[in-house]
């Protein structure tokens, strides 16, 4: 589905960046090969000089926010922000309708993380500019997707890969987003995952039908050997509805140097960040290891966003 109305497609004609259920390949191909040339210095470097970018954070953030304001001064714009929901009119009863048209008066475009799934869809709604989604609750997180489909493709062709998924892949939103987006390259997808926190059984089916194999494993020993990515996420704390049900999941899984040995040579390991132990740092130093040069690649594909919608 495209927004933005009908007429011909250009080269990107998305107006908002909310689900990567609304992009198309060509999309996201488009996105990552603008990402690739700003890797290469080849950018016009004010390009949004004047421009200001709204960052909206109603949940903790560090790389999403700082690459986003990163992305921004890289391109020569300016960033405001609410980062704190105690200082902001959320607590005098605003609602998130308001804010959106207030703050719409205020910048060219607004990038949102709240913890209500859908809520990013919301406000889209209500905006008069672009709004990106960094992250709604248990919902999508498409410009992480992005960076790591970016990570991906440095070392290896999209097409045809087997992605290992583990972790909580329930609550998970840079999971959903991704298993979705892997789709478009016909993936096969292996998971694992603590008792109870699976990958939600509707996207399993609408995986499916989109002709993505799908193969759940109980051990990780049994999946490792066939991949080509391993995308590792940590428990989602903060969505459990309490802690008792977070503590029998949490520190059910660990990937050491010793899970790596026999893997394929072209193995890499991702993780959105931040860990909560699930790798351990011996395994950082390993040449399989990705995920600090992933959360940097964070910079070019959100300035590729960046300046499809706001130039
Ligand atoms: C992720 C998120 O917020 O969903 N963090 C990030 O943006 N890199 C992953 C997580 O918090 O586990």
């Amino acid at each position: 589905m495209q927004q933005g109305g009908g007429g011909s497609k250009t080269d990107f004609d998305l107006k908002h960046i909310i689900s990567i259920r609304d992009f198309e390949r060509r999309d996201v191909d488009h996105l990552l090969d603008r990402a690739g040339e700003i890797d290469k210095g080849l950018y016009e470097k004010n390009s949004l000089e004047g421009r200001i970018l709204a960052l909206l954070f109603f949940e903790p953030s560090t790389r999403t926010r700082m690459s986003f304001e990163t992305a921004m001064a890289r391109l020569g714009g300016k960033t405001i922000s609410v980062d704190c929901v105690e200082a902001s009119s959320i607590v005098k009863g605003e609602t998130l309708a308001d804010t959106i048209r207030v703050v719409s008066g205020y910048a060219d475009a607004i990038v949102l993380r709240h913890p209500k799934e859908g809520a990013a869809r919301l406000a889209s709604e209500f905006a008069t500019v672009p709004v990106i989604n960094a992250g709604d609750g248990a919902g999508q997180h498409p410009s992480q997707t992005l960076l790591d489909l970016y990570t991906i493709r440095q070392s290896m062709d999209l097409d045809r890969i087997d992605v290992g998924l583990l972790g909580d892949l329930r609550y998970g939103r840079t999971a959903h987003s991704l298993a979705y987006a892997l789709s478009f390259y016909d993936a096969t997808l292996h998971t694992i995952a603590p008792g109870g926190l699976e990958l939600p059984a509707n996207l399993v089916r609408e995986l499916r039908e989109m002709g993505t194999e799908v193969i759940e494993y109980q051990d990780i020993m049994d999946m490792i050997r066939d991949l080509d990515v391993l995308y590792v996420t940590r428990i989602q704390r903060e969505r459990f509805p309490d802690s008792a049900s977070y503590y029998s999941a949490a520190l059910s899984y660990r990937i050491t140097p010793e899970h790596l040995d026999g893997t394929r040579s072209s193995l890499i390991l991702l993780h959105p960040l931040p860990r909560a132990g699930e790798i351990d740092p011996g395994v950082d130093s390993l040449p399989c290891a990705r995920y600090f040069e992933q959360s940097r690649n964070g910079v070019p594909v959100r300035m590729a966003i960046l300046q499809e919608l706001m130039e």
